[in-house]
């Protein structure tokens, strides 16, 4: 099949690439679930953190300890599930929430934050109703309609990407989300060509340091995987699609400077299950007769593609790529969250949601992947700490690195994480910061600062006090300990991915 064949076919399917049938496993109108009543009553004092603001949090003064570096003077936007909830709805599902996008606007000693909900048509026609009309990620509530496009469910929840000027907010399963950067309007859905309208775009696009963006986009019912090359100043240069067959769940890719590099965790999308009304996670089986499948397709001639395959595994996050020239051939070294399987998915991240702690059999670790395109092998080791959220110094970005700055900690007790950690991932030293038996732990970036080692920045939830406190740390001194922290008076949703601008 032709490249633009199956362009066509996925831009068509762009109208629908999740759900083409009515869900018949959809409960009944009008007789809500108790979801909503567990979660009320849990007495778990970290539910804070999966509970629904009921409307857009204006722009608040933080209390700031210590001074903020200069490196640092800029805005933090972060994104994450915080719609939950409707008509006393709830959904069953963390991933499932309308997105709420925030800045942190830092200078010095001062810190504000504003929070606002992601004005998508989902969210305008749900509020607008009372109820949630439309499926998401992990649930299919009472009586819904089938969604008329992709972009009629999206939620943009996931991740944000500042881009001239602006903010995309972005989901997975349809378009970027284009946001006023200084207001957080909502200004309307990004296409990046009218024929490409609706397409699938992921949430972890990757910028080269020459500023040219890549991303990609799944079409789990077409078994198509998407390509796209953006120009540093936004224009669209190319996209394509390839057919990928056993098409699984993709969330993060990596580049190097000669290839784009995918992960395939054998979490397999089963178009009958889908259409026996499954929610979209749970049309995904799990293969791993299939292994952990890595395609490597060559940045400047996407027709050429190679696929090695490592031990079954699952994963969500990939910190950073980069390539040598061996006698063997060119080795892609790869690194990436690992876990044994993807119950977490299934498990953990559904029970949140009613605040119960289920803590799933495999914990993810900071790995480490080879994979040699001259022998076809591919190798890797897990390392002993625990992870997810990692981000490197985007100046890295397809470059040899040696630091991911992750999440870390698991306990039993809590969901989350409950300390920050900077990892070398070439002689797996590690140093970290403990937030205490109360702090649930978000997404850390790394903040460049010249030729200096840097600067770490990220939130987590005091659940102690219901606060969300910003700490920045020295990159090269994290276990001594915040530099400066911004208390917010209360308490955000649990959010998934940021990105610091400077001013
Ligand atoms: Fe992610």
């Amino acid at each position: 099949m032709q490249r633009r064949e199956l362009l066509r076919l996925l831009a068509s399917a762009g109208a629908l690439p999740l759900l083409p049938t009515l869900a018949p496993l959809a409960r009944a109108a009008g007789t809500n679930d108790d979801w909503q009543a567990q979660f009320d009553a849990a007495s778990a004092p970290w539910k804070s953190g999966f509970a629904t603001p009921a409307g857009d949090l204006p722009l608040t003064r933080a209390t700031v300890r210590g001074r903020f570096p200069d490196a640092v003077a800029g805005t933090l936007f972060r994104i994450g599930p915080a719609g939950h909830a409707l008509g006393g709805d709830r959904y069953h599902h963390w991933f499932d929430g309308d997105g709420m996008v925030h800045r942190f606007v830092i200078d010095c000693a001062d810190v504000r934050h504003q929070g606002r909900y992601v004005a998508t048509p989902k969210r305008v026609a749900e509020t607008r109703a009372g109820r949630h009309l439309f499926e998401a990620f992990g649930t299919v509530p009472l009586g819904v309609e089938p969604p008329t496009s992709a972009d009629s469910i999206n939620v943009a929840n996931t991740s944000v990407l500042p881009l001239q000027g602006e903010v995309l907010a972005l989901w997975e399963g349809g378009s970027a989300t284009r946001i006023d950067a200084r207001t957080l309007d909502t200004l309307g859905v990004k296409t990046w060509r009218a024929d490409l309208a609706g397409m699938p775009f992921s949430a972890h696009p990757k910028v080269d340091p020459n500023g040219t963006v890549w991303n990609f986009g799944v079409s789990s019912s077409q078994g198509l995987l998407a390509l796209y090359e953006i120009a540093l100043e936004g224009t669209l240069r190319r996209a394509a699609v390839v057919p990928v067959a056993d098409m699984p769940m993709v969330h993060d890719f990596a580049v190097t400077e000669r290839h784009l590099v995918f992960l395939m965790p054998p979490l397999v999308y089963d178009t009958r299950r889908k259409e026996a009304g499954a929610s979209f996670l749970d049309a995904h089986v799990w293969r791993p007769e299939l292994g952990m499948r890595a395609l490597v397709i060559d940045k400047q001639n996407w027709d050429k593609r190679q696929m090695l395959t490592l031990p079954a595994g699952f994963l969500f996050h990939v910190g950073n790529a980069w390539e040598e020239d061996t006698p063997s051939g060119t080795s892609i070294h790869i690194d990436y969250v690992r876990s044994d399987n993807a119950d977490a998915v299934f498990t953990t991240n559904r029970e949140v949601m009613r605040a119960r702690r289920v803590r799933s059999g495999a914990d993810p670790h900071l790995s480490v992947a080879t994979l040699n395109l001259g022998t076809g092998e591919a190798t890797q080791s897990v390392l002993a700490h625990e992870a997810e959220f990692p981000r490197i110094d985007a100046r890295r970005v397809g470059l040899r690195h040696r630091h991911v700055v992750h999440a870390t900690q698991i306990r039993d007790a809590l969901p989350g994480f409950g300390a920050v950690a900077r990892t070398d991932v070439e002689t797996g030293r590690s140093q970290r910061f403990i937030y205490g038996a109360q702090a649930m732990v978000e997404e850390h970036v790394f903040v460049p600062d010249g030729s200096n080692p840097g600067w770490v920045l990220g939130t987590v939830l005091d659940f102690g006090r219901q606060k969300t406190v910003l700490s920045c740390f020295a990159a090269d001194h994290l276990g001594a300990g915040p530099v400066a922290q911004a208390t917010l008076p209360y308490a955000l949703p649990l959010g998934l991915h940021g990105a610091f601008v400077a001013s």
